[in-house]
């Protein structure tokens, strides 16, 4: 695999091709210096621009420095090459404001509109502690030691100026966002992403679904997206006792073919109009026609967070999507499975993030968040 371009219009790690490893981290910033949080942001980006490309987290690396101090990488990916690794930096709401209302950085003013609050879901189950944070930063690569790798690196760089809030590892994409690539299965045994906004869709579709448009406000967010993140518990073992019949139903597809209910191939168009695929079926609440043309891209992960100690794998799907705009995309949709999706007795939403995630990195001169401060 060639390594992703770090510079360009929009950030990598979103159209990409998402490769099959994820370690998401969620920071609280713990300076109340401006300063110091934006020499960090320079730092990051110097880090992530070599990470990237396979090279070491520091211009020394792991084992070059002088033995009296601390390592500018901490090694464990020596030998390793990027493995396709993308590093994508967000901006959550309490890093313009506090929850408390506390402008810390002098931001405020430039809080998108598109970062207000996401509602309360009928049925969420939210736990605050693995939900928000100041800022988020998205790591995808093949090899999932090259990933923690580089979170690994990040945190160690913020050391003093953000603590990691919550973290989530993802051993398996749950959605294509390129036709390069095969449709991969989550958790409940269905292919996922057959009708996924892609690259190919062009930029026709991308300008008006994917990227914030110059007009859209404000201005530092021009070419970026809104990332929303959940994390969804799947009853597993439930679902295992439910029939095929059952479960194709609740999806709306074949198990085996991922086509539409009554249709051959995976990528024949679903039949809305006819009655083969159920009123409440997952493919119907979700499909753009349901929702004023709505898409989301999304690029989730399988996880398997250990046992719960009942006997039972704490396992599913941490869901991302990227969007121009979550409030008129993500939450209609949402509300609506929220309502009605028979998934709904066999999930749990636990986690919840919406971050601002900022145009690309232009160039070897530019950082992460520089359109910002
Ligand atoms: C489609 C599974 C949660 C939005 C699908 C498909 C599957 C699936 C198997 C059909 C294949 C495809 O076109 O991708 C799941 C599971 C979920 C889940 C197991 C929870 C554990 C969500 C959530 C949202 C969502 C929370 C957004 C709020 C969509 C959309 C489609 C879709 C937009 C495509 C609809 C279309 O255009 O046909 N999902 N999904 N899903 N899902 Fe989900």
């Amino acid at each position: 695999t060639q390594p992703v371009a770090f510079h360009g219009e929009h950030q990598a790690g979103i159209v990409t091709p998402a490769p099959d490893r994820l370690h998401f981290a969620s920071f609280d910033v713990i300076t109340k210096n401006r300063a110091d949080l934006v020499d960090m942001l320079k730092a990051w980006t110097k880090a992530a621009r070599r990470m990237t490309a396979g090279q070491d987290a520091g211009p020394l690396g792991a084992v070059a420095g002088p033995g009296a101090a601390p390592p500018d990488d901490t090694g464990e990916a020596i030998g390793l090459p990027a493995a396709g690794l993308t590093l994508t930096i967000g901006f959550g709401a309490t890093l313009f404001r506090t929850a408390e209302g506390t402008d810390r950085f002098g931001l405020a003013d430039k809080k998108p509109a598109g970062l207000a609050d996401l509602p309360h879901f009928p049925r969420d189950d939210i736990d605050a502690a693995i939900s928000g944070g100041d800022i988020c930063v998205q790591a995808c690569s093949y090899d999932p030691q090259v990933a923690v790798h580089a979170i690994r690196n990040l945190v160690r760089i913020g050391f003093g100026v953000v603590t990691v809030r919550w973290s989530q590892l993802g051993y398996g994409r749950t959605s294509s966002t390129s036709t390069a690539q095969a449709t991969p299965r989550n958790m409940l045994g269905f292919k996922d992403g057959t009708r996924n906004m892609k690259a190919e869709d062009g930029p026709k579709v991308l300008k008006e679904q994917l990227w914030v448009q110059p007009g859209d406000g404000p201005d530092w967010m021009t070419g970026g997206s809104y990332l929303v993140t959940r994390k969804i518990r799947n009853h597993i073992e439930i679902w295992d006792r439910t029939s095929l019949d059952e479960q194709e139903q609740i999806i709306g597809r074949h198990k085996g073919t991922g086509a539409p209910i009554g249709e051959a191939k995976e990528f024949d168009e679903p039949k809305l109009g006819e009655k083969k695929i159920a009123d409440d079926a997952h493919i119907r609440l979700a499909h753009p026609s349901t929702h004023g043309g709505a898409h989301l891209l999304r690029r989730g992960y399988n996880f398997v967070d250990g046992s719960d100690g009942l006997g039972r794998l704490n396992a599913g799907l941490f869901f991302m999507a990227y969007q121009r705009d979550a409030h008129k995309q993500f939450v209609p949709i949402q509300r609506m499975l929220a309502q009605k999706d028979p998934l709904n007795e066999y999930i749990k939403h636990t986690s919840s993030g919406l971050f601002a995630i900022p145009a690309g990195v232009r160039d070897d001169n530019d950082y992460w968040g520089s359109a910002l401060f």
